[in-house]
């Protein structure tokens, strides 16, 4: 049984969709029973990523959702009209949907969730926070027993790589934020982004989701990353924090104000010791506190065509799932294990590593190029060679290696450990 695919937009995660679902290899076997029948962008002339025959286009967005042969519909124009406008007539037409854009959901959650219940329809959003990070699905259903106690994340990948990168340099907003724009990281208009409205849409999501309720966008206070200055960064850094965007949704704790939640964004120092601290650059990291689970972290890439399509590609197969087994009467494909045979293991010889060597050898001359010698002509390349100490006559040496299959790399070390200038080799530990 093949589902159709009515999808919206081909820019940056719709080309990353269309390359999961045309290229299924080595990949859930639901993407099998999925058929990308139609494709609406708004220039048909575009120059695309991915080529697809010229029948799959149309810049017919409204005979997509109400084409009685689309299964699923996967929006992903973004802003905020046409897409609520046209979720509204797939659900109205019966279609499931799927869907990236935190602006629609965060605004319009309310009526579009009300009108696909009535229409019993699914609307999925993983891919609509955190990018490639699974957190929507987790929230619904595996941490769903909890009772969540706060979801603290950095959701914004814009802001984070330009306070990472003032933190790494020493510089001002202005100055990153212009470099950023020139290599890609942040839009031509970075408003959204840099003033805290993108990560207020998305933790608007997540707190409806782990608290069970409904999350008015307009009442989410939101600060962005604008006036933070180098000093900020430089003084936070001495007394041992760094500067973060952080979305926060906790729970009110206090006993006369049942069901209400405290959710906000704003730039927050972050003590060094706090997972939140060393995430850095375009990743997004979001800490969920649970009862009794405690903290549990997501962490990946919060946006790009491939992340963001493959949590786009992981609804549409959920929803492939429910229409499967509603009309087969077989387990369900993603919550029933169907593997039945064995895969082969790699042995660890044929393994490809770096590594780590730490050895005490006689202080005289040629020990280093001994051993640059002999792990040479095992194929071992030297990353680094340190001499890190010395006890008495002897010295401590410090050695990485580049990747190397682990056969040659042992095959080096026996002949090493057998030099008469090396005393012991106290460790020797695998690099990722
Ligand atoms: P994009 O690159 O700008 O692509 C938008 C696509 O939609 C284009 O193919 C465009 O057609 C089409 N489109 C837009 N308005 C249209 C209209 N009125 N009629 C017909 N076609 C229209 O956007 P994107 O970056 O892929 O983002 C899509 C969604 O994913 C957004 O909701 C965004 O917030 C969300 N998202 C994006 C990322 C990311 O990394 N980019 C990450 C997470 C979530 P043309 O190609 O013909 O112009
Ligand atoms: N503009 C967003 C960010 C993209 O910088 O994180 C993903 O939603």
């Amino acid at each position: 049984m093949a589902y159709n695919i009515g999808l919206l937009g081909l820019g940056t995660v719709g080309a990353g969709t269309v390359d999961i679902l045309l290229n299924p290899e080595g990949r859930h076997p639901l993407l099998g029973d999925l058929n990308l029948y139609r494709v609406g962008v708004r220039d048909l002339n575009k120059p695309r990523a991915v080529k697809l025959p010229d029948e799959l286009l149309t810049t017919d967005l409204e005979a997509i959702v109400s084409d009685e042969a689309v299964d699923i519909v996967v929006e992903l124009i973004g802003g905020l009209e046409p897409a609520r406008s046209l979720i509204l007539q797939a659900i109205a037409h019966g279609k499931h949907v799927v869907t990236a854009n935190k602006a629609v959901i965060s605004r319009y959650g309310d009526e579009i969730y009300d009108a696909a219940n009535a229409a019993g329809v699914y609307v999925m959003l993983e891919a609509a926070v955190g990018g490639g990070i699974p957190v929507i699905n987790p929230l619904k259903q595996a941490l769903g027993v909890n009772r969540i106690q706060s979801v603290i994340g950095i959701i914004n990948g814009t802001t984070n790589y330009i306070l990472s990168r003032m933190q790494q340099e020493g510089s001002d907003f202005g100055e990153v934020l212009v470099d950023a724009q020139s290599l890609g990281y942040a839009e031509a208009d970075p408003t959204a982004d840099v003033d805290g409205w993108d990560a207020a849409d998305k933790i608007a999501i997540l707190a409806a989701l782990a608290f069970g309720g409904r999350v008015k966008r307009e009442e989410v206070h939101c600060e962005g990353i604008r006036s933070i200055s180098a000093a900020d960064i430089s003084y936070a850094q001495k007394l041992g924090f760094r500067i973060k965007l952080l979305a926060i949704a906790r729970r009110d704790p206090s006993p006369d104000a049942i069901d209400h939640l405290q959710i906000r964004v704003h730039p927050t120092l972050v003590p060094l010791s706090h997972p939140l601290a060393s995430i850095n650059g375009v990743f997004n990291a979001i800490l969920v506190e649970g009862d009794p689970i405690g903290p549990v972290m997501f962490y990946g890439q919060g946006a790009g065509a491939g992340p963001t399509a493959s949590a786009v590609t992981s609804d549409i197969i959920n929803i492939a799932a429910i229409l499967k087994t509603e009309t087969e009467p077989i387990p369900h494909p993603l919550l029933s294990c169907t593997h039945q045979h064995y895969c082969t293991l790699t042995r660890v010889e044929e393994l490809e590593s770096r590594f780590y060597i730490r050895l005490i050898a006689k202080d005289r001359p040629k020990v280093i190029g001994h051993l640059g010698m002999i792990f040479g002509e095992h194929g071992v390349s030297l990353e680094s060679v340190v001499q890190i100490g010395f006890r008495e006559d002897l010295a401590e040496i410090v050695i990485v290696t580049h990747e190397t299959r682990e056969g040659n790399f042992r095959e080096a070390l026996a002949e090493v450990e057998d030099l008469e200038e090396i005393d012991t080799v106290p460790s020797v530990i695998r690099v990722l």
